[in-house]
């Protein structure tokens, strides 16, 4: 994440990469059809290029900050602060996401299938899902006055066309074009959306392959039915955290009641109704164990925290969501026995994924 040094050893670096990076692209409901429509000649150059974008810290107004900062590879490119430190040392208003299993309407198909047969469409992206679409939502962190500060993205384009590293990755990646910032978008999306985790022990015990212990069974069962933890994070389906959990275009968010009266409006601040204040992004709960601390705020440490917070401590704030209400209207106390609280996390770790999170497709490309 240093400034990169044009040496050899670099060259023969991207190089690999570039040729092991083939295969990430069309793993992912094969868009390269959807590229060649937006003139990409060579699909699997463009999340190369948007891998080196991604840990280039000269994307920032001062060069110190690139998006690996605040999205860790080891934490499912999510960050271990509550809030994270931009360019210019000030913290971002809310939690770093995890990124992994994105749908997005150029990379992957517009609506798809998931594993129930239920079609659906990509939910908007961030806590209170601003952006829609990818392409466009690269460029807010590159040019936040907290994440990057980099408010001209033009003179970026200028600064990177003179790089010599950059000029070959982006004529790789996009021939007979400037470097311009629609292509840094492109490819920045690109490795986004490349970003899978297929490869938990839940994966592999959808799949047969894995048996769970005793303990991880008992929590799935009452992550699925007693608790229902499953009616809006969804876990079996196979882009979860990104498919519409209800029904209309914010059907993917709720209120689970952390204040009485929310302090950030979420999801209102993008609707404006009233019913939204306190609506958030129902998160995939895919690599949870990495991704601490939690919730939009990340007041929560531990899953333990949050186990507590669904068993005792949901307020009965206005928009507080109905499954998480007594049939009279209060906030539910589901009162989670302490074994139960256990089963339930020992299933939640069943969904860490070691092989995206050691995947070197994916990794830091600048050596130190
Ligand atoms: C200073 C820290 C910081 C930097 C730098 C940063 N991010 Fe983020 N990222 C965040 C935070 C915080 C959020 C949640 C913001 C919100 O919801 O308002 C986020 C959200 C996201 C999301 C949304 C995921 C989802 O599921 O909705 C994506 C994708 C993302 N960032 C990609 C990037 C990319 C690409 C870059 C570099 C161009 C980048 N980020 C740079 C902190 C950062
Ligand atoms: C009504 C929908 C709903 C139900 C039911 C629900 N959740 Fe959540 N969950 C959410 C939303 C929305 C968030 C994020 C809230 C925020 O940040 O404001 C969340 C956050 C979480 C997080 C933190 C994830 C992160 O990355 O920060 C965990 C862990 C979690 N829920 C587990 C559970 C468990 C276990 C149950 C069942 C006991 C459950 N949830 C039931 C909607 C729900």
């Amino acid at each position: 994440m240093k400034a990169i040094h044009h040496s050899f050893g670099l060259w023969v670096l991207l190089a690999m990469f570039t040729f092991s990076s083939c295969e990430i692209i069309n793993e992912a409901n094969s868009p390269s059809d959807k590229l060649y429509q937006y003139g990409i000649s060579a699909p699997n150059e463009v999340p190369t290029l948007g891998r080196v974008l991604f840990y280039d810290t000269r994307l920032s107004a001062n060069n110190t900050v690139s998006c690996a900062s605040c999205h860790k590879q080891s934490l499912a490119f999510a960050d271990n602060k509550k809030f994270s430190r931009g360019f210019d040392g000030e913290h971002t208003t809310r939690n770093s996401m995890a990124i992994q299993n994105i749908v997005d309407n150029v990379f992957n198909f517009a609506s798809f299938v998931d594993s129930l047969g239920v079609m659906g469409e990509a939910t908007a992206l961030f806590w209170d899902g601003r952006q829609k679409v990818l392409q466009t939502m690269v460029k807010e962190p590159i040019q936040s006055h907290i994440e990057m500060g980099t408010t001209d993205l033009e003179q970026l384009a200028t600064e990177l066309s003179q790089i010599e590293m950059y000029q070959t990755l982006f004529s790789n990646a996009f021939p007979d074009q400037e470097i311009m910032p629609e292509n840094i978008a492109t490819a920045l999306s690109a490795f986004l959306v490349s970003i899978r985790s297929t490869s938990s022990k839940f994966d592999m015990h959808l799949n047969g392959i894995e048996t769970l212990t005793t303990l991880e069974q008992m929590g799935k069962d009452l992550f699925f039915d007693k608790y229902n933890c499953n009616s809006c994070h969804q876990l079996q389906a196979a882009v979860n955290g990104y498919q519409l959990a209800g029904t209309g275009e914010f059907g993917g968010f709720a209120d689970i009641g952390l204040d009485e009266v929310p302090a950030d409006a979420g999801l209102f601040q993008v609707t404006g109704m009233e019913e939204d204040k306190g609506k958030f992004k129902i998160p995939s709960l895919r690599n949870v164990a990495l991704t601490s601390p939690y919730m939009h705020d990340g007041r929560f440490e531990t899953l333990e925290e949050v186990i507590d917070h669904y068993s005792e401590e949901i307020k009965a704030s206005a928009s507080l969501d109905e499954r998480l209400r007594e049939p009279a209207g209060g906030a539910k106390k589901f009162d989670i026995p302490l074994h139960d609280k256990e089963a339930i996390i020992a299933f939640l770790n069943t969904m860490t994924d070691f092989q995206m999170t050691k995947d070197p497709k994916f990794s830091d490309p600048f050596p130190d």
